[in-house]
Parts: structure tokens; sequence; C-alpha cells
């Protein structure tokens, strides 16, 4: 069997990872005013025996109101790093993942109920609910509570908040940050000309519309020693941009336009989901469907590009990677559903992964070389 570009090591910035598999972050709306439980303890220990090269923290508020929920987790002060810190020595003492962290704002998305609790947004007068920001006063939903269209003291707390966070991450050992300007929240809510009606120097042209983002990107690079990996969450395409729209979304064009500015700016790598900014959305979803969005990244820049989206088969991952599509492929419902997916995708394809001395004798006896011991 050929050998599996897959499982090749790939280096990040100063990191060098095991495989080309990251398990993209997600939300679990089980934190306690920010702070991490002992849900995600469980949770990220159970990720961090599945074999990926890297393990994404869920989205991760830089500022109480830029949570999607009440319970999601936050970065915001030394009770929210203390959190962290708890779970990640635990973690840490039984796996040697590299373990990265999105830090996010919700922006105009924010203030919602958790999703099986229905989701939808709770008003600032109700209970666990707050005003939102946004680069405009335009709802999310036609029925939301609009939006505050951020003042330049507003954009330079969120920026100043970012940059906290990433000098937090630092401290707590966090390999590696990714700044989240994808789905619809806070910074691809300035990016989209569907969200972003502003008439400063934020708004109008693309290189207005991509300027909060990449003050952004910038204050956290600043924050950030020298070579330490900083990446990027794009939205390829709102999906919005039919013939029977006014206005065309954020695009394609517009996400390798950014992708090339982030790569001149030191950024590590390029990860491109879609969607999530405009309920009008109109997604084809199905296996591989984001792929052509993160090919046309990786068609304009040298840094790794990562593709995300129902990739649920190891001969489907194989592909993206070997054929040049991405760099890297990520995983969410696909690894939540089978955690030991990395294991799984491994012996299919004839590769191996480290896995923890506790669980070596499950070892089928026909993959004999399928575990690394940590
Ligand atoms: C439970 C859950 C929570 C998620 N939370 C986040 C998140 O915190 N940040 C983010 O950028 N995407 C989040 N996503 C999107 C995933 O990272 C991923 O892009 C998407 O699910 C597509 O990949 P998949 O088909 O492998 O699930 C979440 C997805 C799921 C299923």
């Amino acid at each position: 069997m050929p050998q599996s570009k897959l499982f090749e090591p790939i280096t990040i910035g100063g990191s060098t990872l095991a495989n080309r598999i990251v398990i993209a972050p997600m939300c679990q709306y089980s934190a306690e005013d920010g702070k991490m439980t002992d849900w995600h303890l469980m949770h990220l220990g159970m990720l961090a025996q599945s074999g990926a090269g890297i393990l994404t923290i869920e989205a991760t508020a830089v500022l109480p109101e830029g949570r999607i929920s009440y319970a999601d987790v936050g970065l915001w002060d030394d009770a929210t790093e203390a959190a962290i810190d708890r779970v990640l020595k635990s973690v840490r003492a039984w796996s040697h993942m590299p373990i990265a962290i999105q830090l996010a704002h919700a922006g105009r998305k924010a203030s919602t109920a958790k999703p099986w609790d229905g989701g939808g947004q709770i008003a600032p007068d109700h209970a666990n609910g707050w005003q939102t920001v946004s680069a405009s006063d335009l709802p999310f939903a036609a029925s939301d509570n609009p939006p505050v269209a951020l003042d330049k003291a507003g954009m330079a707390k969120v920026r100043e908040a970012f940059a906290e966070a990433a000098r937090r991450s630092v401290r707590l050992g966090i390999d590696a940050i990714q700044i989240h300007a994808a789905h619809g929240y806070l910074l691809h809510q300035f990016l989209s000309p569907l969200s972003n009606k502003r008439t400063d120097e934020y708004g109008g042209s693309l290189e207005n519309r991509m300027r909060f983002p990449l003050e952004v990107f910038d204050a956290v690079k600043a924050a950030v020693p020298e070579g330490y990996p900083v990446t990027v969450r794009l939205s390829g395409t709102d999906w919005v941009d039919g013939d029977d729209w006014q206005e065309g979304g954020w695009d394609s064009d517009s996400t390798v336009a950014i992708s090339v500015e982030l790569e001149a700016r030191g950024c590590h790598a390029i990860h491109v989901s879609s969607g999530g900014l405009d309920p009008r959305q109109k997604i084809p979803v199905g296996p591989n469907y984001q792929v052509p969005l993160a090919r046309a990244v990786k068609q304009a820049v040298g840094i790794p590009v990562i593709a995300v989206g129902l990739i649920t088969e190891a001969h489907q991952a194989e592909a993206i990677v070997s054929t040049g599509d991405a760099d890297m492929i990520a995983v969410a419902r696909t690894v939540l559903y089978d955690p030991r997916w990395p294991w799984h995708v491994a012996a299919e394809l004839g590769a191996s992964v480290t896995a923890s001395p506790q669980y070596l004798r499950c070892q089928p006896s026909t993959l004999k070389a399928l575990f690394k011991t940590a």
C-alpha cells in the first residue's frame, strides 16, 4: 500500500503535527459563567485520545458579550483562565496531543439559548440575555433584537480582548490560536457586505471591510511570541449570492484576497469553512461541499490550508490531501460520532497513530503496526 499523505507530519508555524487530521472546534454549551466544567475535562480528554494531529478547543469568547450563549466557554479574566488551566493540566497529564484554541466573538449572533433549548436569541431584558454588538445595526434574523453598531472605542475593546485572550492562551501552554472569522460571527460580520453597511473606513470596499479583522489578527500576532502559530478560520462564501440577490455576499474571491493578506501578515494556516452569516443562505450540503473553497485558497497561498465539512471516510480524507486540494482535513461530527476515527482511518490506510499505553491491548492482531506508543 502506498504511504498515506494524511499521516505524514506537517509543520504549522513552529509546531510539527504527527498527521493532517484536525479536530475542529465544537461548542459544548456546558460552561458556567464562561468557565470550563468537568464536561470539558471528559470531552477534551476523550478527543485527546483520538490520535488526531491537533485538537481545537471550542469557540472561546474573548468577552462575556461575545459568547454565543450564556453557557459558552470564555477566556476574559483570571477565573476563566484558571478553569481552562485545570482542564488542560488533567488532559495533558495523559496525552501529548497538541491543543489549539479558537478565539471568538459572536457579535450579533450572541445571547442565544443552548441549541437543545431551541437556540433562539434571548432578549437583553430576559435572564441569560444581553445587548449584542456588530459591524452595523442589522439583526441576523428579522425578529432578533438589533445589535448596536460598534463605535471606535467598542472596536478597540474587542481588539484588545482578542490580544489579551491570546496572551492568556500562551500562558496556558496552548499550542496554537485560531481566530474565528467564519460562520457569521463578529469578524465575519465586518467582512460581509450583507452585514457590514458602515460608511467609515471599516465599511464599503473589500479593503475597508477586511480592515478590522486584519487589525484583530495583527493585535493577536503582536501579543504572542515570534513564530507562535496563529491561524484563521474563514467562511469561504455566504452562499447567498444568486441572480435574485441585489448584492452578493462574501464569496470565494474575497476569501482568497483576505487569505493572501493574512499570509503576508504572518498567518500560519487558513481553515476554510462556509456560511452562517445570513439566514437566506442555500448550502449545497454533501460530502466535500466546502473543499472547492479550500482549493481556491490553496492555489493562492503557500501556508497550509485546512478543508472541513462532511469528511467521513478514510479514502475521502486521503484524496483531499494527496491531490493537493488542501494540506489538512478537519472533522467535527465525524469524530463526535466515532471518537477513535483517526485510529480507524490509520488502520484503513496502512498508517499508524500514537496511542496511550493503557489502550495498547485493544490493537487487533491483524493490525500490529497500528499504534506508536506515546
Ligand atoms: C456540536 C458542534 C459544535 C460546533 N462548534 C463550533 C465552534 O465552536 N466553532 C466553529 O468554528 N465551528 C463549530 N462547529 C462547526 C464545526 O467545526 C465544523 O466546521 C462543521 O461541523 C463541519 O464539519 P463536520 O461535517 O465534520 O461536522 C460546530 C459543529 C458542531 C457539530
